[in-house]
């Protein structure tokens, strides 16, 4: 834990702060789903960390499902073309599906997803995320539980990786930028 101490730049959202403001979200998707037919979907990789924890704090019963995507292209990180790496194996007919992220950045990635979803019969279909990017959104998405707004920063932790490390930080934090420079 040391080294990775040394490749953060400051914490953003603590554990503690996580928790407590999905709980909150819970309660609003308890009240929300009452007696109907929920499916989270949580997008791999990321959505481990806030999915596991959101699901612990529903008093409903919410099975979940997975779906692994990845953007391709040149350089950028979310290109918007995504391909799917594993499918999902509920069929989302007459689901209330939440889809379950860990951040919104450029949004791409859901925008994509979500227009994909509309394709396949859900009765609704909303977004859970743990984080946002206002300022680094290209495309609108209409998430209606969020847990912070954060800045444009690049965010480690928590489920969200810089090539594949620091997942399991328990906070969220800024990478230190001598980590990628
Ligand atoms: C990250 C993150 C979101 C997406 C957000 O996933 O977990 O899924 O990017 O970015 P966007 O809003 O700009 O599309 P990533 O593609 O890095 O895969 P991972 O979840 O396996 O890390
Ligand atoms: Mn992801
Ligand atoms: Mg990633």
């Amino acid at each position: 834990a040391a080294d990775i101490e040394n490749d953060l730049d400051r914490v953003l959202v603590t554990e503690e702060q996580m928790h407590d403001r999905l709980a909150e979200l819970a309660k609003q998707v308890d009240a929300d789903y009452a007696g109907k037919d929920i499916l989270l979907v949580g997008v791999l990789k990321g959505a481990v960390m806030v999915m596991a924890d959101f699901v612990r704090h529903l008093q409903i019963d919410a099975p979940m499902d997975w779906m692994a995507v990845s953007s391709y292209g040149a350089s950028t990180k979310s290109s918007g073309v995504v391909q799917i790496r594993k499918d999902l194996d509920t069929p989302l007919e007459g689901k209330h599906v939440l889809v379950v992220e860990d951040i919104i950045d450029s949004g791409l990635t859901l925008n994509w997803l979500l227009e994909h979803f509309e394709t396949r019969g859900a009765a609704s279909i909303e977004v859970l995320a743990a984080l946002r990017k206002p300022d680094a959104m290209k495309v609108e998405i209409d998430a209606k539980y969020v847990g912070f707004d954060i800045p444009s920063d690049f965010v480690i932790g928590y489920g969200l990786d810089y090539a594949e490390r620091y997942r399991g930080l328990r906070d969220v934090a800024v990478l230190a930028p001598h980590v990628y420079s």
